[in-house]
């Protein structure tokens, strides 16, 4: 494994993570479960939301062990969806990317390990229906290179230890980077990081990803036509309640 992490946690779908010395955080919650909580958090609302759409682009920050890049294509396969993926991820950890091939992922990812092995690699991969490339580099310079993205699985650590990503000015870059009907999905539902996405002008929604416990979805929609329970919330009326509530800055 890169420098920076010390062996394989176990979660609890049984799925493995890792545990980072450098940011003292695990990569995935041990108790959703890397597999769960990527399609669960990230790849089920997406694809919810973005049904029979020809092309997709997504922004998938940061791709650490790349859970969610993996996972949507998994899901893309398993329910025979059609649409073509193009996926822009990036990642400071070189070492990191070089050591995916000996992770020990879920068996699903099996039939994928071709991909895999591609990244690992040389950090892209192209067939008929994907292209993903993973740049080695700061997301903060990555993001101004994009436009036209459709979907970011924001799923930096938290912003106690990665500040950097969760800041107003880098909602900015990132909603700069967006298609006209765009959305953004994280496991955040902290205030302060809702108003770092609400002030560059993105509407804030909340949805559960299993009985409790929620999510935020941001967007660049005006209206989101889904199959889940997605509850709008008002940011006005939350500063208003809590006035000492302020968006995170660099
Ligand atoms: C929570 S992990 C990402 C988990 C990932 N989604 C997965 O499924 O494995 C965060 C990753 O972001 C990387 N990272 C942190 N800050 C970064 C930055 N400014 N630019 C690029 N990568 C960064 C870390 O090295 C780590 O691999």
């Amino acid at each position: 494994m890169g420098s920076w992490f010390i062996e394989y946690v176990k979660t609890n779908d049984g799925s493995n993570t890792l545990y980072s010395k450098k940011y003292t955080q695990n990569f995935h919650s041990q108790t959703d479960g890397a597999l769960n909580e990527s399609l669960l958090k990230y790849v089920i609302p997406s694809f919810d939301i973005f049904q029979n759409k020809k092309h997709l682009n997504i922004l998938d920050i940061c791709f650490g062990i790349g859970y969610n890049t993996f996972t949507t294509i998994i899901y893309i396969l398993q329910n025979n969806i059609k649409t073509k993926i193009n996926f822009y991820s990036v990642e400071l950890d070189e070492e990191l990317i070089n050591s995916l091939k000996d992770f020990n992922y879920p068996k699903e990812f099996l039939q994928i390990s071709h991909i895999i092995t591609a990244i690992s690699n040389n950090k892209s991969y192209k067939d008929d229906q994907f292209y993903i490339e993973v740049k080695i580099d700061d997301a903060r310079n990555y993001i101004k290179t994009l436009d036209n993205i459709d979907i970011v699985y924001q799923d930096a650590f938290s912003s106690d230890v990665n500040k950097e990503l969760w800041t107003k000015e880098y909602f900015y870059d990132i909603k700069n980077s967006l298609s006209k009907d765009a959305i953004l999905t994280t496991y955040s539902i902290a205030t302060p990081i809702r108003l770092s996405m609400y002030e560059n002008d993105l509407e804030i929604y909340e949805y559960k990803y299993d009985s409790k416990r929620k999510a935020t979805l941001a967007t660049t929609m005006v209206k989101i036509d889904c199959s889940f329970d997605l509850k709008y919330i008002d940011m006005i009326k939350k500063q208003i309640n809590n006035p000492s509530a302020i968006s995170l800055k660099d």
